[in-house]
């Protein structure tokens, strides 16, 4: 039997790496696309070591429409999976009309591409920013989504409406919107795992460097937040177990299981832990001493939010399997990989 084809936009990238492992495992051909604007060619060539896979991959931007039209003309699939787009909270500030530009235009070409070629369907990256500071935990896909504090925010709750729109509106196309909670770790042969560029904003990748002597001191932004340990609450997942919701919501479309053309997923462990528990287990599973201090509050971060799955659960066969301690241990394992190579 013919094997399904799956357009991995920003295949390249943390996400989009460990998800085209997980496709190719589940028995689905892939093609990558990726412009390497957050990321290179090493990312696939691992991925191609990891699964042995001659996967084909086209160095092309979505923004740039003739090019992406090139690839829906020359690969045969019939679902896409868009995680191409720039997330940086901050630089999206700084940068409103690059971050308007890249993430809904790519989005929009690749939609107004797959109408023009009768391909069905489409997973779309979100976030669990859209739900801002929520009234109540854990929350659910009904969980009110609330103003964003970034134009990156902006751009996932514009890109949410853009799809339930586009399904809405033209037969056979169907989209699923995974909201991811905070993504971290790497794959277990620590081949790939995230590449944060500069200083990293993101909370694991600053601990695995500051860990491994690149930041001399981690801050934790904070500790008199009304909390239990009074530092922020975060549902933390692992990315394999990401990557593998992402197969699960393709596997829907595919044999025609969804409930209603567009579906929206949490995608998180349901389980909130503190800043300081996760500092505290990092330390403990990987027998290092972390070098950190108690900070300012950082500006616009959320107080606490974690996930109900229980959709994701019950409707995508979906858990998040791997335990914290694992998750740390395999985030430590890259950055000390990455340290190797230098
Ligand atoms: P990433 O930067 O590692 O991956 C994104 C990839 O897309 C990169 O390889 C980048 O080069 C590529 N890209 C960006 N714009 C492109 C374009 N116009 N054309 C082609 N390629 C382009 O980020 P990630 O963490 O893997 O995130 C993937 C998706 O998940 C993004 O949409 C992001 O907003 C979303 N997301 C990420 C997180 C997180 O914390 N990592 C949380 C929620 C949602
Ligand atoms: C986690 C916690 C920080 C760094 C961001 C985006 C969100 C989503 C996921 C894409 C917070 C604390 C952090 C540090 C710290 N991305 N922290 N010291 O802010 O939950 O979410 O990534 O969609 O949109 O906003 O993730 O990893 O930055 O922070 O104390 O050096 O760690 O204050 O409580 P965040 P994060």
């Amino acid at each position: 039997m013919k094997k399904s084809r799956v357009l991995v936009s920003g295949g390249a990238g943390y996400i989009g790496s460990h998800t085209t492992v997980e496709l190719i495992a589940a028995g689905y051909d892939v093609v990558v696309v990726d412009n390497f604007s957050n990321s290179d060619m090493s990312a696939v060539e691992n991925v191609r070591r990891i699964t042995g896979a001659d996967i084909p991959f086209e160095e092309v931007d979505c923004c740039d429409r003739t090019a992406l039209r090139r690839v829906f003309e020359h690969y045969d699939f019939d679902s896409a999976i868009h995680f191409a787009a720039s997330k940086a909270v901050g630089e999206s500030i700084e940068k409103p009309l690059e971050y308007y530009g890249n993430n809904l235009s790519s989005l929009l070409n690749v939609l107004s591409l797959m109408r023009e070629f009768g391909r069905h369907n489409i997973v779309f990256s979100s976030s669990c920013t859209v739900y801002g500071e929520p009234d109540k935990q854990p929350v659910t896909e009904q969980t009110p989504r609330k103003s964003a504090t970034s134009p990156y925010g902006n751009t996932k709750q514009m890109c949410e409406d853009i799809l339930r729109d586009s399904v809405a509106a033209y037969d056979g196309l169907k989209g699923i919107a995974l909201r991811y909670f905070n993504p971290i770790g790497a794959h277990p042969s620590a081949l790939i795992g995230e590449l944060p560029r500069g200083v990293p904003q993101n909370l694991v990748p600053y601990i695995t460097q500051t860990a491994a002597g690149i930041r001399e001191c981690l801050s934790v932004f904070g500790d008199d937040y009304p909390t239990p340990d009074g530092s922020c609450i975060r549902d933390y997942i692992d990315v394999v177990d990401l990557a593998k919701a992402h197969v699960a919501a393709i596997r829907r479309m595919i044999e025609g299981k969804e409930k209603a053309p567009y579906e929206v997923f949490n995608v998180g462990t349901g389980r909130g832990v503190s800043v300081l528990e996760l500092v505290d287990r990092f330390q403990k599973v990987n027998g290092v001493k972390l070098n950190y201090r108690i900070a300012p509050r950082r500006a616009g971060d959320i107080i606490a939010i974690w996930a109900d799955p229980t959709l994701a659960n019950t409707e995508l066969g979906w858990k998040a399997e791997r335990t914290l301690d694992e998750t740390l241990a395999a985030a430590w394992a890259w950055e000390k990989h990455l340290r190797e190579k230098e």
